[in-house]
C-alpha cells in the first residue's frame, strides 16, 4: 500500500516512519510512504509562500489553493499503476468525521492514500470543492496541524495489512476490530507478585475457560465503567453471563 503526504513540515515524519513496526514494514515493501513537501509547489519568489489571509477578516492565515491542488495533481501523477481512481484523498481536519476502526478498515483495503496535513487555519475551501477529498478528524480536539494525525491514520491502518503483524491474531483480538466494540481486558506477566500486587489466581491456573470468563467479564465491566457509550442497546449483552 502506498501513502503520499502532503505536508509543510516532512521532517515531522522522519522518527514515526524509522521506529518499529513501520520501518520494518517499509523495508519489507509492505508499505511505500512517500513525503511531498507542498513548498515545492509555491510561487518562484523569495519566501515561497503557500498561505494568505482570509477574505472577510479574521485570525490567521489559509494554506492556498493554486499550489495545494497543483502538488496533488502532480502527486497523483508520480505513480501511475494505481489509477487516480483507486487513490482515496484524505484532508486531515478537525472538522472532518471522525476517524475509527471501521474507517481504518476501510482504508487497509485501498492501494493508495494520499493525506493532506493542513497548517494554520487549514485549506482554502477549493481545495475541498475542486479535489473532492474525505475531510477526516481524529479527535474533537484542536492540533497544531494534520501530521499527527496522518501519523494516527497510517499508524491504525498499517498494523492491519496482511503480514505486518507479527502474530496475525493480534489485530483481531484488538478493542474495536471486526465489531467487537468492548475494551480490552487487563493483562499481566512476570513477576507473579509486584509490592503487594497480585497477578489474579485464575490467570494462573490453567483452566482455559474460566481464562476466557474471567477476560469476558473484565472486557465487559471496562467498558460499562470507561465506554458505556460503546454498549450502546446492549447493555445486556454481557458476554460473560
Ligand atoms: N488538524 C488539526 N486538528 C485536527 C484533528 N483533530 N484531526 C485531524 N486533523 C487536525
Amino acid at each position: 500500500m502506498r501513502f503520499d503526504i502532503v505536508t509543510l513540515f516532512p521532517a515531522i515524519f522522519d522518527g514515526y516512519l524509522s521506529q518499529g513496526l513501520l520501518e520494518k514494514a517499509i523495508q519489507r515493501e509492505l508499505v511505500d510512504v512517500q513525503r511531498h513537501n507542498l513548498r515545492d509547489w509555491a510561487p518562484d519568489t523569495p519566501h515561497r509562500p503557500v498561505d494568505d489571509k482570509p477574505f472577510g477578516g479574521g485570525p490567521g492565515m489559509l494554506i492556498q489553493v493554486e499550489p495545494t491542488v497543483r502538488c496533488v495533481e502532480d502527486v497523483q501523477a508520480m505513480e501511475t499503476s494505481s489509477p487516480p481512481g483507486s487513490t482515496r484523498r484524505i484532508v486531515l481536519t478537525p472538522q472532518g468525521k471522525r476517524f475509527d476502526q471501521p474507517m481504518a478498515e476501510e482504508f487497509a483495503t485501498s492501494q493508495r492514500l494520499m493525506l493532506l496535513c493542513g497548517r494554520y487555519e487549514g485549506f482554502d475551501q477549493r481545495v475541498m470543492d475542486i479535489l473532492q477529498p474525505e475531510e477526516v478528524s481524529v479527535g474533537d480536539f484542536v492540533l497544531n496541524g494534520g501530521e499527527v494525525a496522518a501519523m494516527v491514520i497510517i499508524d491504525a491502518v498499517v498494523r492491519l495489512l496482511p503480514g505486518v503483524l507479527g502474530d496475525e491474531q493480534s489485530n483481531i483480538d484488538d478493542s474495536f476490530s471486526r465489531g467487537n466494540r468492548l475494551l480490552e481486558f487487563p493483562q499481566y506477566t512476570r513477576p507473579r507478585e509486584f509490592r503487594g500486587h497480585k497477578v489474579p489466581d485464575v490467570l494462573l491456573g490453567g483452566n482455559h475457560a474460566a481464562i476466557a470468563k474471567w477476560r469476558a467479564e473484565q472486557s465487559h465491566q471496562r467498558t460499562l465503567q470507561r465506554r458505556s457509550d460503546l454498549l450502546g442497546d446492549q447493555t445486556d449483552n454481557n458476554p460473560s453471563k
